[in-house]
């Protein structure tokens, strides 16, 4: 059975929560880690060697300290994956700073969303991430001075539920024709 089938990704996209509270003993197998990675990089961003870098952190006492400057948040020694998504700018076609950080950001949403919902249609729980002080945590990975580095997806089983969802905006609020107004 294909494991990324339309049902099971209309049921992740669905039900896919942030989630703040992990098993930390539980594990995601490598196979299963590989498949989310595939998923996302199945991505059409306009390249055919996506620019997208993660630096998996598995290092308990890296995690520890990520915590220090991630303001305490439990999903950074929590969740059993926690990957920094990042951006090689060398692999961009822009060479101007300012216009490449924006377009490093925007792929690193794109794959984020997509890692979470790969991660979601094998039942895996997340989290996308952008609570700490980014430049300490670039010096602890030693993120490479071409690099942008976006935001984190953490993974893994949820140990508490998520609060209820906030309500979302009416359709007829988001889509409009050919003027804003
Ligand atoms: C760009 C971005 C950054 C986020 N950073 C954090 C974070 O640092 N810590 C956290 O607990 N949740 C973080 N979240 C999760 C949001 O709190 C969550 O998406 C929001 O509450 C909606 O939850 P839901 O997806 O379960 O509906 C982030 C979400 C986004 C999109």
């Amino acid at each position: 059975m294909n494991m990324f089938s339309n049902e099971r990704l209309a049921v992740a996209m669905r039900e896919r929560r942030a989630i703040k509270h992990f098993e930390p003993s539980f594990v995601i197998p490598e196979g299963d880690r590989k498949h989310i990675l595939s998923f996302a990089t199945e991505l059409d961003l306009g390249f055919n060697m996506p620019p997208l870098r993660i630096c998996r952190v598995s290092d308990m006492a890296l995690r520890e300290q990520i915590k220090e400057v991630g303001f305490q948040q439990p999903q950074h020694t929590g969740a059993s994956e926690l990957w920094v998504v990042c951006i090689d700018t060398k692999a961009l076609s822009t060479k101007e700073a300012e216009h490449a950080r924006t377009q490093a950001m925007f792929y690193g949403a794109a794959y984020s969303q997509a890692l979470m919902l790969g991660a979601a249609s094998l039942g895996y729980d997340s989290c996308p991430m952008i609570g700490f002080q980014f430049g300490p945590v670039g010096e602890l990975i030693s993120l490479p001075e071409s690099y942008v580095l976006c935001n984190f997806v953490v993974m893994g089983k949820r140990k508490k539920a998520p609060l209820t969802r906030g309500s979302k905006l009416a359709i007829e609020d988001v889509l409009f024709t050919d003027e804003l107004v």
